[in-house]
């Protein structure tokens, strides 16, 4: 039997679990294809919390002016405007859903300081806020009935015959059955490219599964050359030691025991913005005051209390990955990748420049987040721009005839999918992904210039042409891990060559790109998004107008 929905959401993190939500509110039938179980999505990673300006003191305007400010003027600011308005809302309905906000001495709402803000915006649930979100939403997933296909990876979108979206093909990872699914919208949230880089923040699974086929649907990828390095990460395994620790106080050290940050934000110190903080960490260690590679997050004086009821992961993190006890040392830490801010292009309904389909989450580049974004905007994000998409992909699907797709791109799928399992070769996947993200990290980091990002190109180029070597050990059927990492891989090795072109053309540095052959920012020239464009030769790059609305661009200092 055919399956078809009206609306089909590609991820089950916080953006697709609210974009399915707010779809089936506006009368579609939704349903969600997911490569995991929706609680083991990403987003559970999600530490530090989330950011409104819920208190009396604190205003939209101001939540939207850091985060302006904190994008380096290039975030699109009538998206900006819609995030810190409707966050308040967010969180509010996120707490009537069951989420445990800490609460403070009263029993209100009590937030946590971050970086780049003004104010103590950030609401949380110990530093594990975004576990929390995720199994609340899931509840409310779950009474909803909207069907789930887990453990289904979409391996292709499929069009009409005018070019619009009308399903996907997907599949069942158990059995290895394809499938073909027919939508009159498809939303993809599928999170960020993290694995495009080693190591990462991000899960294994995050490997731009969405953004890569939105690109190569015809729709432009925005602004992949911003990507985040979070100042504080483990050396061992890149696992994320949450701002959380210096929004409740903790210092980052050299090796001479000197709180570094003095010297490059003597305001905001250690809560300057991330891509501030990380260039400040990664100097300290490139001109050899670190220890043995990375800086030092001292969290001591915060007292055994504080850090068991606010820090609980993090200090098992420092302990299980770098045998640091954070109640009693100092944990070392470096700058690692944690999150892509560019991603397919939306409007602020979600909608891509491809009809019917839309995109929200960390896969969305709407633009809210710029050149950088601020710790506790992301979960924000999925949930205020994961409602929107949901909410416009059923208003389009309830103006549009089902597509009727020929079954017969099932079986070209298949066929496909079977040829790629079969086919001779002698390179191996596993290599070739650790190659691709060494390179992304060593050469297209947090410091970057013309001569090193090339050969990277040429790496990269190189590491593509080597695909079509690549043999899938496993021949079955059954859970064929070998088969989804090879598409995963192939996937990646478009997106990483979007970040290096982003990377290329972009000659000046701003927010998280900084390009020491080009040191400063040039609003004159590039008060602009880039945009990368599929063809078979690799990406092509344009660029769009960023949208000012109240804020001009001015030095950014914290
Ligand atoms: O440091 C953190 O807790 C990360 C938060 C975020 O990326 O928003």
């Amino acid at each position: 039997m055919a399956l078809s929905h009206d609306v089909l959401v590609v991820g089950a993190g916080l953006a697709g679990m609210r974009a399915a939500l707010a779809a089936q509110a506006a009368g579609a039938d939704v349903a969600i294809v997911t490569k995991v179980y929706p609680v083991r999505s990403h987003s559970n990673a999600a530490q530090g919390g989330i950011n409104a300006a819920l208190n009396p003191e604190d205003s939209w305007e101001s939540h939207a002016y850091d985060t302006v400010k904190g994008s380096d003027y290039l975030g699109d600011q009538d998206a900006i405007e819609i995030l810190a308005r409707e966050a308040p809302g967010a969180i509010v309905e996120l707490e009537r859903m069951g989420v445990v906000f800490n609460r403070d001495e009263h029993g209100r709402l009590g937030s946590r300081n971050f970086g780049g803000a003004s104010h103590a915006r950030t609401y949380f649930v110990g530093d594990f806020t975004g576990q929390a979100i995720l199994h609340v939403l899931y509840e409310q997933l779950v009474k909803s009935g909207i069907r789930t296909y887990n453990e289904h990876f979409c391996s292709q979108l499929l069009a009409d015959g005018g070019g619009a979206v009308a399903g996907v093909t997907a599949f069942d990872m158990r059995s290895g059955e394809v499938l073909q699914i027919g939508a009159r919208a498809v939303v993809l949230c599928t999170g960020g490219i993290g694995r495009v880089f080693e190591p990462s923040t991000n899960a294994l699974i995050c490997t731009g599964d969405g953004s890569a086929l939105a690109y190569r649907a015809g729709a432009p990828l925005m602004d992949m050359e911003m990507v985040q390095f979070h100042p504080t990460t483990l050396k061992s395994n890149g696992a994320l030691i949450s701002e959380s620790a210096r929004g409740e106080g903790g210092y980052l050290l050299n090796s001479e025991g000197e709180r570094f940050m003095k010297k490059t934000a003597p305001n905001a110190m250690e809560l300057a913005s991330r891509d501030v903080v990380s260039r400040a960490a990664q100097i300290e260690i490139n001109e050899g005051r670190g220890v043995d590679g990375c800086v030092l997050l001292d969290v001591r004086h915060l007292g055994a209390a504080k850090i068991m009821e606010r820090l609980p992961q993090i200090r098992e993190l420092g302990l299980e990955f770098a045998g640091a006890d954070m109640i009693t040392d100092p944990v070392p830490v470096l700058p690692g990748m944690h999150y892509q801010m560019g991603g397919i292009r939306t409007d602020v309904h979600g909608a891509t420049p491809i009809a019917g389909l839309y995109a929200a989450g960390e896969c969305a580049c709407v633009s809210v987040h710029g050149g950088n974004r601020l710790g506790a905007n992301s979960l924000l994000e999925t949930v205020v721009f994961g409602r929107r998409a949901g909410a416009a992909a059923a208003e389009f699907a309830s103006g549009r005839k089902a597509a009727s797709l020929p079954e017969s791109l099932r079986d070209d799928e298949e066929r496909r999918l079977r040829t790629l399992v079969e086919r001779p070769g002698t390179e191996r996947t596993a290599a070739l992904r650790l190659e691709m993200g060494t390179t992304m990290t060593r050469q297209v980091g947090v410091f970057r210039d013309e001569p090193t990002l090339r050969d990277a190109e040429r790496k990269l180029a190189l590491l593509r042409e080597r695909f079509a070597g690549v043999s899938i050990g496993d021949k079955g059927r059954l859970f064929n891990q070998a088969l989804v990492a090879a598409l995963e891989l192939d996937f990646m090795l478009d997106l990483a060559r979007t970040v290096v072109a982003g990377a290329i053309a972009r000659t000046e540095s701003r927010g998280a790109h900084t390009r020491v052959d080009h040191p400063r920012r040039n609003d004159a020239e590039w008060l602009r998004h880039t945009l990368c464009h599929h063809t078979p030769d690799g990406p092509v790059v344009s660029t769009a107008p960023v949208t000012i609305t109240q804020w001009e661009p001015t030095e950014r200092k914290y």
